[in-house]
């Protein structure tokens, strides 16, 4: 038996759950960063003396595992290299545009490969390291696919679950992949593999009976040496209760008002809220808004589009071409259509804290959220919990796996664009009883499908895949 950890849990994936930060005594310290996946993760981390592995951004090489508002984290360093290649490079101007529908073209390159199986090594390692005998293992998302059968193959004692965060592509668009087989085979190490959709799981195991050629049975894959692995769909969601109180707080609740104050408390506010990636469709959004005004449809009197993009992966060239086509675009559509002091767009370039997005969805009267394709899409999620009061349009792509969760908002296809402006339009002279109707909807949905249901179905399905191997992962006490 290889030598073993004391983690009956660990958590692999490519981001820590804090960010780098700045202390006011200009030392470095650790914030949690605002995804949600942690607010899940925590309760049963602590659980069962879990374990968190991942990396904390940056090119920091001698950061030492730690504890941090009682999580145990362990930084798993890149070297400016690891980063261009791995980071930048494999998954992201790789697998990020080929998994979503080939939005942008994937560029294809040997030595990010290389780099994708070495940094995959490392973490497959340290989670072997950390695992205590019969341990479960969680690893997350695109940019770790070749751990589950890494980590099998050192310790072949561990129950390992592996979760795909965004959607998993058509046999038509994965084929493109050069390394099409080795991905396949390392996410068959895993016990449970798990996706936002049906679809996505229904796409995988039709890839491995064509290119791997294993037996496969509806969900299940039957593997030669007797192991079976089973893929699920397990649509991800939001800390909804979380995001409620937030909402309904006094602070949250002042700020939702001078932000409609500052922008001239206008009849209607629209926004969006993306991070500033391709997938998201936001040129697209703000070309139909733009033409709404042009058409005499809308008025900058009467309507603003407040379209927040955070800032990511800066150094890869369609992220920065893009940035360049949003500001010419804005800037155009603003000098054009705006009147003094009545932008069409207030657009931002920055990210927010959890409380400055809450005061953004409650100051907002329709979100609009387009993506040409996203694996779920948490801003629609937030935005429906943070509408106590059951009013507020949502605007939803077809495209964003949110959609079939959230099926009575205003659905539009992205590509069409006087779809969308049919759809903007309707969500702005949607009546009182119709916009209750459909929030009330939603609103069932998400507080009911939280992150914490979604963790928790996770983990059971992988405790009974194989229930006589490993040891149990106990449940998380939730408050
Ligand atoms: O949703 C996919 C994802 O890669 C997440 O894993 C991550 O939190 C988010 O997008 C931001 O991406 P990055 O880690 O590249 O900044």
């Amino acid at each position: 038996m290889p030598s073993t950890g004391s983690s009956d849990l660990v958590i692999v994936a490519n981001r820590l759950p804090v960010d780098r930060v700045t202390l006011p005594d200009g030392t470095p310290g650790w914030r949690t960063s605002p995804g949600g996946l942690v607010t899940a993760i925590e309760p049963v981390l602590r659980a069962n003396d879990g374990v968190w592995i991942g990396w904390p951004g940056g090119t920091e090489q001698d950061l030492e595992r730690f504890e941090f508002e009682g999580l145990d984290l362990v930084p798993m360093t890149m070297s400016p290299d690891e980063i261009e290649n791995f980071y930048e490079g494999f998954s992201n101007a790789t697998l990020w545009p080929l998994y979503h529908d080939v939005v942008a073209k994937p560029a294809f390159h040997r030595e990010w490969w290389d780099s994708y199986v070495s940094v995959n090594r490392r973490f497959a390692e340290k989670a072997a390291e950390l695992a205590s005998e019969g341990a479960t293992v969680w690893v997350h998302d695109y940019q770790l696919q070749l751990v589950p059968q890494m980590l099998r193959d050192l310790r072949p004692d561990l129950r390992i679950g592996f979760y795909l965060h965004i959607p998993f592509p058509p046999a038509e668009l994965f084929q493109q992949l050069p390394w099409r087989r080795q991905i396949l085979e390392g996410l068959l190490g895993a016990d449970l593999v798990g996706f936002q959709l049906a679809g996505g799981s229904q796409n995988f195991v039709r890839l491995v009976r064509q290119r791997v050629g294993h037996k496969t049975h509806r969900d299940l894959v039957y593997l030669p040496d007797g192991r079976t692995v089973r893929a699920g769909a397990f649509p991800i969601s939001i800390d909804a209760a979380g995001f409620e109180e937030l909402a309904r707080s006094e602070a949250v609740t002042e700020r939702a008002a001078e932000i409609r104050a500052a922008l001239g408390n206008p009849r209607k506010v629209f926004l969006g809220i993306d991070r500033l990636d391709y997938t998201k469709g936001i040129l697209s959004r703000l070309r139909a808004f733009s033409e709404l005004i042009a058409d005499g449809r809308l008025d900058v009197e009467d309507a603003v589009f407040v379209q927040v993009a955070t800032p990511s992966r800066e150094r890869v060239e369609q992220y920065r071409i893009l940035r360049d086509d949003i500001d010419r675009l804005v800037g155009r559509i603003n000098g054009d259509l705006g009147k003094i002091g009545k932008p069409a767009i207030s657009y931002l370039h920055s990210s927010y804290p959890r409380e400055e997005m809450a005061a953004l969805y409650r100051a907002a009267d329709i979100m609009v959220v387009t993506p040409f394709r996203d694996g779920m899409n948490l801003v629609a999620k937030e935005y429906v919990a943070c509408r106590f009061d059951s009013d507020g349009a949502l605007v939803l792509s077809e495209f964003a796996g949110a959609a079939e969760e959230l099926r009575q908002a205003w659905l539009v296809n992205p590509y069409d664009i006087n779809g969308m402006k049919a759809a903007l339009l309707e969500a702005f002279a949607a009546d009182e009883r119709d916009l209750t109707r459909r929030m009330k909807a939603m609103r069932k949905q998400v507080l009911q499908h939280d992150v914490a249901a979604w963790a928790d179905a996770f983990l059971e399905e992988l405790a009974a895949v194989r229930p006589s191997h490993g040891k149990s992962v106990r449940p998380a006490k939730r408050s």
